[in-house]
């Protein structure tokens, strides 16, 4: 029957008592199997504790390098767009420079904050784009967007005259709806002009935004921010701006029908249909009716400038 055992077995009981090898022998062999005990114990670690901390530090690194030229590869298309420094908006003795505004909210570098409004780091779309589709709902994106806030803050700071046109189809220090109000542009600026404005706005961000500056600019009891959840009171209005804001909304039946209730008889809405989903702007909806929606709720197109369109609640003087 053949051994199992390693060949020479045998012989080490002889070799420890060997006088003048078995001492030497003996340490040898210890420091041998000490060795060989931290060996294993060093390759123990290094499979259940350093290789998978190297591993996750590799794949956070490479997740990383992916996901910039991600951002950069979104950037591309959208490499020719030019977007000026908004320059001051100046309204009687109010000059509401919004540059500054989100250098001082954000506590970002200004060259930064002029890199994003310039949408050279990012965009609404790159960040639309990049959000997984199931985080691309409606009410959640605009809720937790950061890029709008830089995107919107140019508004009516670049086109001053549009507030000039607005004001101009207004009664006198009316109340009025900014729906959708983004950064609070148009409603600093109506407020300014003696309107009693109503702020509402999905975008936690930029609702906090519109707070901060209403506070800076000495205009927060001429505003007042709504909560996104709440119900607009019903014909409180004299009239509703919704500029760019109605092509957003997943239910466009059930909000047109919650504005023209807001309005009061006679009450105007202005508006900015722009429908339509492409890569200027991904986040759009198609168009499911709007003008039929506004005309059920019994509003009539009073007027359309190359700006707006204006309609006018049924039931007025
Ligand atoms: C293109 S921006 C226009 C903002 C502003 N009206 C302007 O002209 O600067 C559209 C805005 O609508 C907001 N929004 C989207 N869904 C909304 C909703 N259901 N209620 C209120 N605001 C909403 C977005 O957060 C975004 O700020």
């Amino acid at each position: 029957m053949s051994s199992r055992l390693a060949p020479g077995w045998r012989f080490r009981p002889r070799l420890r008592s060997l006088p003048g090898i078995g001492r030497p022998f003996v340490l040898i062999s210890v420091a041998y199997h000490r060795r060989r005990a931290a060996l294993s114990s060093v390759g123990a670690d290094l499979r259940s504790t350093q290789l998978p901390a190297a591993r996750d530090a590799t794949t956070v690194a490479v997740g990383r390098w992916l996901a910039e030229a991600g951002r950069r590869l979104l950037l591309a298309p959208y490499r020719r767009e030019r977007v000026d420094l908004p320059p001051p908006l100046v309204e009687g003795s109010h000059r509401f420079d919004v540059v500054a505004d989100l250098v001082d909210f954000t506590g970002l570098q200004p060259e930064l904050v002029r890199l994003l409004l310039a949408r050279r780091v990012e965009n609404f779309r790159t960040e639309w784009l990049q959000s997984p589709p199931e985080l691309r709902a409606d009410a959640w994106f605009y809720l937790s967007a950061h890029t709008y806030l830089f995107g919107n803050a140019v508004h009516f700071h670049d086109t001053p005259a549009l507030v000039d046109e607005i004001a101009g189809q207004l009664p006198a220090c009316a109340r009025v709806l900014d729906f959708g109000g983004g950064t609070g542009n148009l409603s600093l600026a109506l407020a300014a002009r003696g309107f009693e404005v109503d702020y509402r706005e999905l975008s936690a961000l930029q609702k906090d935004f519109t707070r901060f500056r209403l506070q800076r600019y000495g205009l927060a009891e001429q505003v007042q921010v709504l909560d996104s959840w709440a119900p607009l009171a019903p014909a409180r209005y004299a009239a509703v701006c919704a500029f760019d804001v109605l092509e957003h909304l997943p239910d466009l039946r059930a909000a047109i029908s919650e504005i023209a209730s807001s309005l009061a008889p006679g009450g105007l809405l202005l508006e900015t249909p722009s429908f339509g989903a492409g890569l200027a702007n991904p986040m759009h909806h198609e168009d499911p009716g709007l003008d039929g929606f506004l005309r059920e709720e019994g509003l009539e197109l009073g007027s359309r400038s190359p700006n707006f369109r204006v309609w006018a609640k049924r039931g007025g003087l």
